[in-house]
């Protein structure tokens, strides 16, 4: 049995983590913490409330794995935490930098695993290789990133993480044009490794990105949409599973699958 402990447990993904890990016959919730709910119900999880303090659920209950969906400003805290008790994480928190993740899993106690994804969905990993893939072939390109109105960070990591790809795999970097005669501050995007990356935020929206790449009379979009949460809940089972069997960092879902 994969005991977990979820942090962030009463927000949008917490929620939904909470929903798919107790159905699953193989791990259990432990604990859920959330201050901005502590003391009530944990819906789902009879006798169990939101603990206000991670540290102390995790000397509680001694978890093999802590999830966390927080926010940018709380979870490299969080992070070190756990791994500092030598908890395994799965995070899916997204604005940690590179630097900060290599760092924590340096500090990290014994052979404790951190896992960070940009994006759980599997569809949307799939979307980033096919996005590498491409770029050999058509090194123009630009990224629409479109999110819900309360996302904390812009550009989406996954945004971030597929510019990376991208710039590891295409063999030219075209000029960027427009870039120098903008009529509006922003126009042309924000440059990522060289690539203009658009970020939309707008009511209504859950987490979409689009892909677009230009040729000689030629486009092709490579679009991901995941149209509610539970899209991401099969990739945060499969981190909660493999993530024991790892030690250091691991960044990205492909990690953990045959792609
Ligand atoms: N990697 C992915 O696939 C993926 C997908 C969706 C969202 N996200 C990211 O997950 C994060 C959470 O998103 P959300 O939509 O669930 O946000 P949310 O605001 O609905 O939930 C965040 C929760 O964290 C709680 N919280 C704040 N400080 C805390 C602390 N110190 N300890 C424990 N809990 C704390 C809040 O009270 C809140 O309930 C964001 O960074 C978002 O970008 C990642």
């Amino acid at each position: 049995m994969i005991d977990v402990v979820v942090s962030g447990a009463a927000g949008k993904m917490g929620a939904e983590t909470v929903r798919a890990i107790s159905g699953q016959a193989d791990m259990r919730v432990v604990a859920a913490v959330d201050p901005a709910r502590a003391g009530e119900p944990v819906p789902g999880l009879e006798g169990m409330t939101y603990s206000p303090d991670l540290g102390t659920a995790i000397d509680d209950t001694r978890p093999l794995v802590m999830v966390d969906f927080t926010h940018p400003s709380v979870v490299e805290g969080n992070v070190r935490t756990a791994l500092g008790r030598g908890v395994h994480c799965v995070v899916g928190t997204t604005g940690l930098a590179r630097e900060t993740l290599e760092d924590l899993a340096r500090n990290a106690h014994g052979a404790a695993c951190l896992f960070s994804a940009p994006n759980f969905a599997i569809g949307a990993v799939l979307m980033m290789q096919f996005s590498a893939q491409a770029a050999k072939y058509l090194p123009h390109v630009e990224i629409i990133e479109l999110h819900h109105d309360r996302k904390a960070d812009a550009p989406s990591g996954t945004a971030l993480k597929t510019a990376a790809m991208i710039a590891a795999s295409r063999e030219t970097v075209p000029v960027i044009p427009g870039r120098e005669t903008e009529i509006a501050e922003g126009a042309r995007g924000a440059f990522v490794n060289d690539i203009p990356v658009h970020s939309v935020r707008l009511p209504g929206l859950v987490a979409h990105q689009e892909v677009l790449f230009g040729g000689q009379g030629q486009t092709l979009s490579i679009r991901h949409d995941s149209i509610d949460r539970t899209s991401f809940m099969p990739g945060v089972i499969l981190a909660v599973r493999e993530t024991p069997r790892h030690s250091g960092l691991v960044i990205g879902l492909e990690h953990y699958l045959d792609v």
